[in-house]
């Protein structure tokens, strides 16, 4: 970082990400809570940042993210758009509704993931919401480029003019994304002044994309803030530097002279369990846990363990008493319905 950045205001940083274009897709602001049975029960001032709440196709993360990426759907004489990722993804569902809102129809690559084609959660709305649906066998989502690649040309021989959205696998769509968390850390600069208070920690259940726009925010808005990543998958590739690489893009977007190495980076890959896709007993007691105190109900595969990393960071004092800790939220719920047995059988 340079040593004499001066941090910028949540209304200065709003107008920079602004004058990037950007198509509407969520309900924003959305609301930061305050927890109050869990906050007693953990000794800690926990709010949640309700981006389950963005309102398209049941909401999350992406739907921010999609509003700066999917307005390159306008620009070209596009027909159709074509993305991919696992069977349950909450990526495409929301791709493919985005796509609905512009009039676009969408093409899904899926590896059969965990869950295969059960019509059930996200593979259901798929249907739903009328994509057409490609499975390929296998678990590996970093798979998923290559599959692509084969289905853009399979497209343009049939003469469609497809769109092809990469999401995390391309540097321009993560730099979007990113800078679309940069504007939520600015929502919550607002939130919080009018709560009096400052975040000591931010827990983000991160693959890549989300937690780079998290840290990028934070620290042009000079927060004392620590920005911790918790990570759903076991990357290949070094995710540090990946999270830092999207901050300097975005930084350099916004015109703010902020330099980020790996070494800034938080990002926690100890609370996967098994592997990406699988429940752990840990995240699914959190998810009850949460659900029975405050009603709020997370998803299996990505924000029920970053919650259960949020639980044993206070139990081994990383967190400590009375500190103030942000959770963001950032969606997934339809896929609880896809994972009904392991669910119910983890208690
Ligand atoms: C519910 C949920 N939370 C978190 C993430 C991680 O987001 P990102 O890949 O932007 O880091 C995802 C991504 O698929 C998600 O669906």
């Amino acid at each position: 970082m340079s040593n004499n950045f001066i941090p910028l205001s949540a209304n200065e940083l709003v107008k920079r990400i602004n004058n990037i274009p950007k198509v509407e897709l969520a309900n924003l602001p959305t609301p930061l809570e305050f927890l109050p049975n869990i906050s007693k029960e953990l000794e800690i001032n926990l709010f949640i940042k309700r981006d389950d709440c963005t309102g398209l196709a049941f909401g999350g993360n992406k739907t921010r993210h999609l509003e700066f990426i999917m307005h390159k759907a306008k620009m070209g004489n596009y027909d159709c758009v074509l993305t991919g990722a696992a069977t349950q993804s909450n990526w495409c569902r929301q791709t493919v509704a985005a796509a609905n809102k512009l009039g676009l129809e969408t093409f899904l690559v899926l590896v059969r993931g965990i869950k295969g084609n059960q019509m059930q959660g996200n593979f259901l709305l798929y249907d739903i919401l009328g994509a057409q649906v490609d499975v390929v066998e296998g678990e590996n989502v970093e798979d998923i480029p290559e599959h692509l690649d084969r289905k853009y040309d399979e497209l343009i021989k049939a003469k469609r003019n497809p769109l092809l959205i990469k999401g995390g696998f391309d540097i321009k769509d993560t730099v979007l994304a990113g800078i679309s968390y940069a504007n939520a850390m600015a929502e919550l600069d607002f939130q919080m002044k009018e709560n009096n208070f400052m975040a000591d920690h931010l827990i983000v259940t991160a693959a890549n994309m989300t937690q780079a726009g998290c840290d990028l925010g934070s620290k042009i808005l000079g927060w004392p803030t620590r920005i911790q990543g918790i990570s759903p998958v076991y990357w290949e590739m070094n995710i540090k530097e990946d999270i830092a690489r999207i901050c300097n893009k975005g930084a350099e977007m916004l015109d703010i002279d902020l330099h980020f190495s790996a070494d800034m980076i938080n990002n926690d890959n100890n609370y996967v369990g098994e592997k990406y896709g699988l429940p752990t007993s840990e995240g699914i007691a959190s998810m009850r846990m949460l659900a029975k105190m405050e009603g709020i109900i997370l998803d299996p595969v990505y924000t029920s363990k970053g919650f259960a990393a949020l639980i044993d960071y206070v139990r081994k004092g990383i967190i400590k008493k009375n500190e103030n800790v942000i959770f963001i939220f950032t969606g997934g719920g339809p896929a609880v319905f896809a994972y009904n047995e392991e669910i119910a059988n983890l208690k």
